[in-house]
């Protein structure tokens, strides 16, 4: 990866040591420069916690919406257990996104083989798969489970390589 600009880098390291009121805005480059958009998602958005909503949107158990962070298509949901989680919205078969929008559900259903997995995000079946030897994985992000604040805030912490995380092997069904 590229580093941002030393001129860039050194006009935000002035701009710590300034008051506060002085400063109205950062210099133009700091909105497009590649190197430090992706410095930011790296350093920032990648190592603390996300705020993706709140637990109103989500009230009763199968309630889930869809929502897209960091190039991740993700998929709160309010799981049959009474856990809310964030599991990655992209089928583990052909890495087709499972659902749009949001609503509510017993189990999410593939729309390209049927697919199906529990709202935990474990795979429930995979109907064309019957007689297959194959193994197949469920598998469900993300590398921290969502936490909910005592505003009903919804957080959850997204980290490269590590988002989706493989949780069983199963046998098909
Ligand atoms: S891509 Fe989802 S079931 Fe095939």
């Amino acid at each position: 990866m590229d580093s941002p600009p030393n001129e860039l880098m050194s006009t935000l390291s002035e701009y710590l040591s300034l008051d506060p009121l002085s400063c109205y805005s950062l210099p133009p480059e700091a909105y497009t420069d590649l190197a430090l958009y992706t410095l930011e998602l790296d350093a920032i958005f990648r190592k603390e916690w996300l705020c993706v909503g709140r637990a109103e949107y989500i009230p009763t158990r199968g309630d889930y919406y869809c929502i897209d962070i960091l190039d991740e298509s993700l998929l709160v949901v309010h799981g049959q257990d009474g856990v809310i989680r964030a599991l990655s919205n992209i089928c583990r078969h052909r890495f087709m996104p499972v659902v749009q929008g949001s609503g509510n559900t017993k189990r999410f259903v593939c729309p390209y083989h049927a697919w199906t997995y529990e709202t935990d995000g474990s795979l429930y079946a995979a109907p064309f798969m019957k007689g297959s030897s194959v193994p197949f994985v469920a598998c469900q992000a993300t590398g921290s489970k969502p936490g909910v604040d005592f505003c009903l805030l919804i957080w959850m912490m997204m980290r490269r390589h590590s988002s989706i995380k493989c949780r069983q092997q199963i046998s098909a069904s």
